[in-house]
């Protein structure tokens, strides 16, 4: 178990592509996740980094960028600022978002590079490239086009099919052509650079095996990945777009894969050095957590230690929480087809939190795929936050202020149900905090709601209303289990945690509250609450038919 009072930790978030919309599949796998247990180590006194960027390089990203007659930077900054308005607009606050492009990266990615090649684990291979002769160009992944080798889709990209959806390797598409162009291509000789992960089969294997955080099920296919025979990596690119390859003559750029996750620790030191801290230093006595989806799993629990290994001065990471796809109504998203959320598209109708609260709610701590669906969304929505942690702390608040005229009472001697309720406040902490150090979101939003349950059901067998002397104790606990609440929802529901400590008239914000304070009875009896106010609002039917039908439009007529 991980302990976090004081201790050092480093959080980061896979880095979306700076060339499109964060996907609601990479919300829920990896940025909520992620931010939820950055929050609760916050919560928790950790000395927290939480960093995330853009993945900023890229034929796609190039090629997008020449469509829109930008040049790459100009492109990728729009992202950049798009991306991390959306992560803000749920909350998700970095200690910095940064790109993959910044002057730090591009240097520090060099650095490994150089090290790498010091250590003798970087090589020099001539392989044969596509190349266009009437642009003189390389053409490099998506700069070439052709029909798909599987249905015969028309102009596709030369690694994957927009119409089947299937993927392939360069070389496989037929009749190519040049992107640009549309010239057919030659192929020409090209010198890149490989790096020898080969020669770190075993050093990975003995990390795996003696990680106890990683994901059995992700480790054992890795393990077999290994076993099967690693493959050394092609690390360089033919294209301007990219981390210049640091060496003397050479006009090609390191791929993306190779400066991407470098990008977690040379962001993670330029927040330290902001704070006089040596980045290092802090790195190597820190926990380090990598999120990420499943389909990135090659590159974190390969490429990543591997690169870090031959360097030998960065620690690897202690845990990658690695999380399944997302499907929506039982189908993959598609944005081509409209099957699809976006995040904006989200916040016109319900509020951050109510898209927080799902996502928690259904994501396990697991590569299994997880199901949005609407109905689901509405009887989660209607059922756990409105109708048992927003009902408890309605009822809590709106008795204090209509019975006590807005003031905790003094409690009376507490009988043996109060005082089978006091100690469930004071164990809720630990039950909820105990599943978020396991970073398994999902039952701890479970021990949260359960926690709720148990506070309508103490509620109700006290009545209150029946009996005004019992009733001071029941309102006293039950304020201070509101109190508990309000600091056990924050890593999950950030906005509307906050919007009860408003209503309780706590000190500061509950963004500054200490995680045991939830076992605290923070809330003194003659404290005076605010007005409450509903926190949480019903989700309509017809709300959730027009989602539906918005998306039935998607279908392709016939499918229901
Ligand atoms: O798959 C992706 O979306 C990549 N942009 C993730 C990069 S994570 C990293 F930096 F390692
Ligand atoms: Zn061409």
């Amino acid at each position: 178990m991980v302990e976090l009072d004081g201790e050092k930790i480093v959080v980061t978030a896979a880095l979306p592509y700076a060339n499109g919309e964060i996907h609601l599949g990479g919300f829920a796998s990896t940025y909520l996740p992620a931010d939820v247990f950055a929050r609760f180590c916050k919560l928790r006194g950790a000395d927290l980094v939480y960093v995330c960027a853009t993945d900023d390089f890229g034929t796609p990203i190039m090629v997008e960028a020449e469509k829109e007659g930008k040049s790459p930077r100009e492109y990728v900054e729009f992202w950049n600022k798009r991306d991390k308005e959306d992560l803000e607009a749920f909350e998700i606050r970095y200690d910095l978002f940064y790109k993959t492009s910044s002057e730090e990266n591009v240097k520090f990615a060099q650095y490994f590079f150089k090290r790498l090649q010091e250590n003798g684990f970087i090589y020099k291979r001539s392989v044969l490239q596509p190349y266009c002769e009437k642009d003189k160009k390389y053409l490099p992944d998506r700069y070439v086009r052709g029909d798909c080798p599987f249905c015969g889709a028309k102009d596709q990209y030369s690694d994957g099919c927009e119409r089947c959806g299937r993927t392939f390797e360069p070389g496989e598409v037929l009749n190519p052509h040049c992107a640009i162009c549309g010239g057919v291509p030659v192929t020409r000789e090209s010198e890149h650079y490989y790096f020898r992960l080969s020669a770190f089969s075993g050093k990975l294997e003995d990390w795996l095996k003696g990680n106890k955080n990683l994901q059995a099920e992700v480790k054992n296919y890795v393990l077999k990945w290994i076993s099967d025979g690693l493959k050394d990596w092609d690390i360089t690119r033919d294209i301007p777009w990219g981390v210049p390859i640091p060496v003397e003559g050479a006009n090609a750029s390191l791929y993306l894969w190779f400066d991407n996750h470098l990008c977690y620790i040379s962001t993670a030191l330029k927040v330290l050095s902001q704070r006089s801290v040596d980045g290092k230093e802090f790195w190597n006595g820190a926990k380090i957590f990598h999120f990420i989806g499943k389909d990135i799993v090659y590159h974190h629990y390969l490429f990543l230690p591997a690169m870090r290994l031959g360097v030998g001065e960065y620690k690897l990471p202690d845990y990658i929480p690695t999380r399944g796809h997302l499907m929506l109504h039982g189908r993959k998203f598609s944005k081509s087809r409209k099957w699809y959320i976006s995040l904006r598209e989200f916040l016109e109708s319900f509020p951050p939190d109510y898209l927080r609260y799902y996502l928690c709610a259904i994501t396990p701590c697991s590569q299994s795929d997880v199901n949005f669906d609407w109905d689901d969304f509405q009887s989660r929505i209607n059922n756990e936050l409105v109708a048992t942690i927003g009902n408890f702390v309605h009822r809590t608040l709106t008795f204090i202020d209509s019975k006590f005229g807005g003031t905790v009472p003094h409690p009376a001697v507490l009988g043996p149900e109060d005082k089978e309720f006091e100690s469930s406040i004071l164990g809720a902490a630990e039950r909820v905090g105990g599943k978020l150090r396991e970073v398994e979101i999902d039952r701890a939003l479970k021990a949260v709601l359960d926690f709720a349950g148990s506070c309508n059901q103490y509620f109700q067998k006290k009545k209150p209303w029946a009996d005004a002397e019992s009733a001071k104790s029941c309102l006293y606990l039950s304020v201070n289990a509101v109190a508990a609440l309000a600091i056990l929802l924050e890593p999950f529901l950030p906005n509307s945690a906050e919007a009860l400590w408003r209503q309780l008239n706590l000190p500061s914000s509950v963004h500054e509250a200490r995680w045991e304070e939830a076992s605290r009875f923070v809330v003194e009896p003659g404290h005076k609450i605010r007005k409450p106010e509903i926190l949480f609002r019903k989700v309509e039917d017809g709300e959730i038919r027009r989602q539906k039908e918005k998306l039935l439009k998607a279908l392709p007529s016939g499918e229901t």
